[in-house]
């Protein structure tokens, strides 16, 4: 397994649409294997493909507590057929925006249908943090980040932020 470079933002990128996979096969399992130790060795509980330069709807998940088993979850093309009325509000992460963190509203509990790793057809109910990291992915899916959903000015002081950020580790 391959340790993958993660993209940060601002960059182009990962505002790129990715599409769906036509073949659950070898080569798409093990872009799945290489992002679920990618995501491990972040740290981090979810990564699509999209943040390590592959724009195909694929995400890993694993939000099972540090001091349990792993749970790795793969979800390839996933579509949210159901959402919960009652939004949930979380201060929320990524990878892709290193330290970066703010409060955001969603829907409480989703149901997602998706193909596993073996390419069988899914059905998940999710609630709580499971809920919330798969909306996650699913925004980066479409080229979203979670400061998206923040106001201008918001999203402006974080991603000014970043790129600073990354102009330092480059003279560096
Ligand atoms: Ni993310």
């Amino acid at each position: 397994m391959a340790i993958l470079p993660i993209i940060t933002a601002p960059d182009r990128r990962l505002k790129v649409k990715s599409t769906p996979v036509e073949i659950v096969d070898d080569k798409v399992r093990k872009i799945l294997d290489d992002m679920l130790a990618t995501m491990y060795q972040a740290p981090g509980i979810g990564l699509s493909a999209v943040q390590v330069g592959i724009p195909k709807c694929l995400i890993t998940v694993d939000v099972s507590p540090d001091d349990e088993e792993n749970t790795p979850l793969y979800l390839i093309n996933p579509e949210i057929t159901e959402y919960s009325e009652e939004l949930e509000s979380y201060n929320e992460g990524c990878l892709s925006l290193p330290e970066q963190f703010a409060d955001l509203d969603r829907p409480g509990a989703i149901t997602v249908q998706y193909l596993d790793y073996f390419g069988e057809l899914r059905r998940l109910r999710a609630e709580g943090l499971l809920s919330r990291c798969i909306q996650h992915e699913m925004d980066h899916l479409k080229g979203r980040l979670f400061v998206d959903h923040l106001s201008t000015v918001k999203r402006g002081i974080i991603l000014r932020k970043l790129d600073k950020a990354k102009r330092q580790k480059v003279m560096a």
